[in-house]
């Protein structure tokens, strides 16, 4: 990937302004047409997620893409097995309204990427998580929100689910027992893009004031 030869920061107000509605309008997408992605586009998203900041520059995210059917299938499985015993673990009306959720869009999104982290790798030397080791796990998750930008300035709607019994998805993948599995991504064209996020106009959770999270010391 080839950068500019100067940084213009600041970045010109236009920019930054396209740049807070890329922000509002980043959703979890469950609903996608299934027309694939053009290859070099996909290829793009996982290069500029890999720009993502990382514990000692260590890199330590990994992406699976999975195509074959039989495995597409498994994870499926999985997905309705930890679904339905999270509905059970409800009651009355709150599992009534847990069953209306479309929770992943594993049917219809071309596109299925399974991400991981390696939690104890060479690259980076150690540096920064001898305290925190869980650092390369929050690094992994930084490139994860950096695909999900990139996509969604593209047009491209992410869904990340994580209804998933890990060990088995693991298996499944035929993934390092090592690796830590982060999440399932389906990756597509939406369809119903949204400024709010669908768990809202489901009337199952709101937003709340973004200055409700800000404490003082
Ligand atoms: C760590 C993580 C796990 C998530 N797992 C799921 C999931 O399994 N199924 C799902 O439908 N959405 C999942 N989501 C999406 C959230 O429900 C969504 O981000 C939240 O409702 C806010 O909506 P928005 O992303 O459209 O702003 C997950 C999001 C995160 C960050």
């Amino acid at each position: 990937m080839t950068g500019p030869a100067h940084c213009p920061a600041p970045f010109p107000p236009q920019l930054q302004e396209e740049l807070d509605q890329l922000f509002v309008w980043r959703r979890d997408v469950r609903h996608f047409h299934t027309e694939p992605l053009p290859e070099p586009v996909l290829d793009h998203l996982l290069r500029t997620a890999c720009m993502a900041p990382s514990v000692g520059l260590s890199e330590p995210w990994r992406f699976v893409r999975v195509d074959n059917p039989h495995r597409r299938a498994a994870i499926r499985r999985n997905f309705l097995h930890c679904n339905a015993l999270a509905l059970e673990g409800r009651s009355g009306e709150d599992a009534q309204r847990y069953a209306t959720l479309k929770l992943a869009g594993l049917d219809d999104a071309p596109h299925h990427i399974a991400v991981f982290c390696d939690t104890n790798p060479e690259q980076g030397r150690g540096l920064g998580r001898s305290t925190m080791p869980q650092t390369t796990t929050w690094s992994a998750v930084m490139a994860i929100h950096t695909l999900w930008l990139a996509a969604t300035a593209r047009g491209i709607g992410v869904g990340w689910v994580s209804i998933l019994d890990p060990h088995e998805a693991i298996s499944t993948l035929s993934i390092n027992p090592h690796w830590q599995f982060l999440a399932y991504l389906c990756v597509g064209y939406p369809a119903e893009p949204s400024d709010t996020p669908e768990l809202e106009r489901r009337g199952w959770e709101r937003r709340n004031p973004a200055r409700r999270r800000w404490l003082h010391r």
